[in-house]
């Protein structure tokens, strides 16, 4: 049995699904801090299985050690933790103390239940500035610039001692690039409880007329358009890699890093066009100054998951768009009741079945 903390949040809840639907037996363990009961019950939709649930923070040490009794988990994917940048670098403690607090926490449970396989969601983040692409696993180009960075380094950090220590770990250190898109039913994806930050669902906001128009932070970057340019990565494609990262974590110890990205970078004006093309919807522009933090690019060298895992990302970014924008259309506000409408399932149904298969 897996257990998938942070298994109701945007990649745990596709992580959950396509392990059930691999046959695997889950449970998640989510506090809801920044997820909602309602993915769960979707994947139970989509997938005709229930995963387990313990309710609960990942902090907490007797939740975790009753949860290793009750159920025989044998390994874990370890997605709980926070992840808004901006609200990193107002709230440190907040995200040390969930983050590398959480991971510590949860390792200390793993080891007294006799439990020493584990797929960390670590992030591109920890690579820093770097001025050569594709960026590979050994690249070290400095310091993530901000708190929620330095969390997943200090994290990897953490691992990598423990892995050191003791030869009965197996640990996953998967570094994500920009994951994007939701589920081709339109009935699991991103569900941001606050405005969002990170482009992709902001511009579907836009494109919902929810929000007026899409500010494109700095178009003066040393990029062929002048905007920043990102390895976007569909959510199916990532978590394909958790299941290939946990086969190979089953025959093998120690720990190691993979890239899971396509290899292939995008300027936020391309990902636009590339967005208009396809819903047919024009999306208005509020050019900006750059956004402090940001790298002017970042892709992926996936070689080694390629060679390693068996791994590469299939999706192209058509895909990516069209598979959010369906989410977006038929669930407006996420995964919270649209006002005097029913469920928001019930209408990613029915447009679901409006739409013509893929
Ligand atoms: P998310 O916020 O949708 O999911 C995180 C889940 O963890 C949520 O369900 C939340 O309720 C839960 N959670 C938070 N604190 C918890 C706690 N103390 N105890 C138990 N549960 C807790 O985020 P996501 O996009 O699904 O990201 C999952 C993981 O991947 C995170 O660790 C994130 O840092 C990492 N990551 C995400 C991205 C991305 O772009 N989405 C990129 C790189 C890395
Ligand atoms: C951000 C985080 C990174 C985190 C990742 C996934 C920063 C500095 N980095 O990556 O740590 O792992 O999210 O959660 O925040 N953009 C706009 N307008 C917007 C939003 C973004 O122009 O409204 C641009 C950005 O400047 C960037 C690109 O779009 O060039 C992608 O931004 P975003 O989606 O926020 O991801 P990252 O910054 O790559």
């Amino acid at each position: 049995m897996i257990l998938v903390t942070g298994g109701a949040g945007y990649l745990g809840a596709h992580a959950v699904l396509a392990l059930l639907e691999a046959g695997e037996e889950v449970v998640v363990l989510d506090n809801f801090a920044n997820s909602s009961p309602e993915a769960l019950r979707r994947v139970r939709r989509i997938s005709r299985r229930k995963p387990a649930l313990v309710v609960g923070d990942v902090r907490n040490r007797s939740v975790l050690d009753d949860l290793f009794k009750r159920f025989p988990v044998d390994a874990v994917m370890h997605f709980a933790g926070l992840k808004a940048v901006g609200e990193s670098v107002r709230q440190p403690l907040r995200y040390y103390d969930t983050n590398v607090g959480g991971s510590i926490n949860l390792c200390q449970a793993m080891a007294y239940a006799g439990v020493f396989t584990l797929v960390f969601s670590s992030s591109a983040t920890v690579y820093g500035d770097c001025q050569r692409m594709p960026i590979d696993e050994q690249t070290a180009c400095g310091h993530p610039t901000n708190p929620y960075g330095q969390s997943k380094l200090m994290t990897e950090q953490v691992l990598a001692s423990l892995a050191q220590a003791d030869d009965r770990w197996s640990i996953g250190v998967l570094r994500y690039f920009n994951p994007v898109g939701a589920h081709p039913s339109g009935l699991l994806g991103e569900s941001p409880k606050a405005v969002p930050s990170n482009l992709l669902p902001y511009l579907l906001r836009v494109a919902g007329g929810q929000l007026p128009a899409l500010p494109v932070f700095g178009n003066d970057y040393p990029t062929p358009d002048g905007t920043g340019v990102r390895d976007y990565i569909h959510v199916l494609d990532l978590v394909a890699g958790h299941l290939d990262t946990l086969a190979y974590l089953r025959r093998s110890s120690g720990i190691r890093a993979w890239n899971l990205g396509t290899g292939l970078g995008y300027s936020v004006l391309e990902l636009v066009h590339a967005f208009e093309r396809i819903s047919g919807i024009s999306v208005p522009l509020d050019m900006r100054e750059r956004r402090p933090g940001d790298v002017a690019k970042c892709w992926a060298d996936a070689t080694r998951a390629r060679e390693e895992l068996g791994w590469v990302a299939r999706r192209d970014l058509d895909t990516m768009l069209r598979d959010a924008w369906h989410w977006q259309r038929a669930n407006p506000t996420g995964y919270s009741k649209m006002p005097g409408s029913g469920t928001a399932a019930k209408v990613a149904d029915e447009r679901a079945s409006a739409l013509p298969l893929r």
